[in-house]
């Protein structure tokens, strides 16, 4: 495997940054993940614009120009040979002497990763439908930027793992889901309405989302942007998470108790393929 770091594409395992990275020290750095299916990036353009804004919210030099960008990620897959899989970046403001405030002068630090994927094991989960848990959301107030303070993330995917669960629906103080630890979270009303919140600082603008919401408004669907509660999920007719990796798929439980008939519905299933056909 090779990795890309800092203008160098080198051997997997000798890939590393500084101990002093204000990525490692601080999580002052943002980071994107791009699905490849059959050898083409999904979406690049809507993660490269996000990650720019990242950037632009945290005052970090962008490393380059986004047409650079584009060559560095896409040289990072055709090394590593992936044709199905997903591309890792991660942008930091840079090596310092551990201070707080923004160091002047410093080269932000810029790696990439690429690894395979099998689809057909989204597929497959697709199919089932998977199981979601809830969990305290207990990140910080601007999740809207694509950072690698993944801790209150990461916490709340492992309860799922214990759990025999996909995801984490994070839930805020009022009881309202926020999104998945790693993905959107989406509800289908008794009428095949979709519900998702607005995309304010308490989520992650998922480009996969802004997909899935085109795509529903091709089909006719209606959508409303609001927040809704666990027992609403409950409730609910079909619900799902969207996310690069994920794409669409169905949540048949939560916390144990079944959505609908607790299989995945009619409403998830087209927009899945719906999906695909775009991703490919
Ligand atoms: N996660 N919300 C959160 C908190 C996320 O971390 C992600 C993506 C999403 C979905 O965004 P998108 O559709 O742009 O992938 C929503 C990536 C896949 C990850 O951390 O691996």
């Amino acid at each position: 495997r090779i990795a890309y770091v800092n203008g160098q594409y080198v051997p997997y395992a000798q890939a590393g940054v500084h101990v002093e990275d204000r990525g490692f020290q601080f999580a002052d750095g943002v980071y994107e993940v791009v699905a490849v299916k059959d050898g083409g990036f999904v979406d690049l353009e809507g993660h490269l614009v996000r990650l720019e804004r990242s950037l632009d919210e945290l005052r970090i030099d962008r490393p380059m120009s986004r047409a650079a960008l584009s060559v560095v990620l896409a040289e990072t897959v055709r090394r590593n040979r992936v044709r199905n899989g997903s591309v890792y970046l991660q942008i930091t403001r840079g090596a310092a002497r551990r201070e707080f405030p923004f160091p002047d002068g410093v080269a932000p630090t810029f790696v990439a990763i690429a690894r395979h994927l099998d689809w057909a094991k989204g597929a497959a989960n697709a199919a089932r439908g998977v199981a979601a848990i809830t969990h305290p959301d207990i990140r910080w107030g601007r999740c809207d930027i694509k950072t690698v303070g993944l801790l209150p993330a990461a916490l709340a995917k492992q309860a799922a793992k214990e759990s025999g669960a996909y995801e984490a629906w994070l839930v805020d103080d009022q009881g309202f889901v926020t999104e998945g630890s790693s993905s959107n979270a989406w509800i289908v009303t008794k009428d095949n309405v979709l519900v998702t919140r607005k995309p304010t600082h308490e989520i992650l603008s998922g480009i996969t989302r802004s997909a899935v919401l085109e795509l529903a408004k091709r089909e006719g669907l209606k959508v409303e942007f609001r927040p809704f509660t666990v027992a609403e999920a409950q409730a609910a007719k079909e619900a799902f998470v969207s996310s690069a990796t994920s794409f669409v798929i169905p949540v048949v439980t939560l916390d144990g108790k079944p959505i609908g008939n607790g299989g995945p519905g009619v409403v998830v299933a087209r927009l899945r393929s719906l999906y695909e056909a775009h991703a490919a």
